[in-house]
């Protein structure tokens, strides 16, 4: 399975904090936020990830995560030139995908949880067409939102709805079978000028290939790209890594954990970052596993 970051569009709702850099890659409490999107895909065992992006943004992309060797993975880059909708990812991805499934995510989704890492897996084994994740949320208005009937069926699909029929947020987190390309193809853009990526779910919804993976009340799934929600999933991930000493979306740990880097690969990582409570974090680490 190959994944796509879209870390695209040009982050006016966060001026002036975006004027000068990516929203991407503003903290959250201690790491870049797309530390977390990253960490969800190689949970999910995908090495092979396109970073979209503005041609602004790139550039600091690349010198954040680079080739993506560093962590054993291989990430290359490209440009989304205008904000023109998330299903423009699939588009832009298309030789990125070719003939394999993919994992597209957005680059401001926090998920954190336990049991989740077997819960990608699992969705990725059982992947027939499309495999949306939803979230129970208190504003479903702003959200995408999927409707299962009692048997948990996906029945219904509707892109920020007015009356929303559940409060099932469909979560931006995306497993597609490669016909995902040609379905984004073919959409016409919305009336806010952008290519849904809730047509191109709801295209295998009426294929009767669309399922939602209700991730329950035990989980945490926050967007972090208000000023409001970012200050929200900062408190959310400093109260648990001070309060259980881990840390949260920590791709050097993960890499390792993978089996993508040994221990004293990650101990270098560590090290050129001794200064920070994160590089020391690395080091221990390292120090255990070696
Ligand atoms: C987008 C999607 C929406 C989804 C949300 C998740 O909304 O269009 O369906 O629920 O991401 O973060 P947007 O960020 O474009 O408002």
């Amino acid at each position: 399975m190959k994944g796509i970051l879209l870390a695209g569009g040009s982050g006016t709702r966060m001026y002036p904090s975006t004027l000068a850099t990516s929203k991407q890659l503003l903290s959250v409490y201690d790491k870049p936020m797309i530390y977390h999107p990253l960490s969800v895909l190689m949970l999910a065992g995908i090495r092979d990830i396109l970073v979209i992006s503005t041609p602004t943004s790139i550039p600091s992309l690349q010198s954040l995560l680079g080739d993506g060797s560093r962590l054993g993975l291989t990430i290359t880059y490209a440009e989304q030139q205008e904000p023109r909708g998330i299903a423009e990812a699939l588009i832009i991805g298309a030789d990125h995908i070719g003939n394999d499934p993919v994992a597209l995510i957005l680059g401001d989704n926090v998920f954190h949880g336990a049991g989740f890492p077997r819960l990608l897996r699992e969705a990725r084994n059982d992947l027939n067409g499309c495999t949306l994740f939803g979230y129970p949320v208190s504003d479903p208005e702003r959200y995408g939102i999927g409707e299962t009937d009692a048997e948990g069926n996906l029945v219904s699909l509707e892109e920020k709805p007015l009356r929303p029929r559940s409060n099932d947020a469909v979560t931006g987190l995306y497993f597609y079978d490669p016909d995902a390309v040609e379905i984004a193809r073919d959409l016409t853009p919305s009336a806010r000028g952008e290519l849904e990526i809730t047509d191109v779910n709801l295209a295998y919804l009426k294929q009767g290939r669309a399922r939602l993976i209700r991730l329950g009340r035990g989980f945490t799934w926050l967007d972090a790209g208000t000023h409001d929600s970012l200050l929200a999933a900062s408190q959310y991930v400093h109260v648990i890594e001070t309060r259980q000493g881990v840390r949260v979306a920590c791709v050097e740990e993960i890499a390792l954990r993978m089996g993508y880097i040994d221990a004293e690969h990650c101990h270098r990582l560590g090290a050129r970052m001794r200064n920070s409570s994160y590089g020391q974090y690395l080091m221990q680490l390292a120090q255990l596993a070696a």
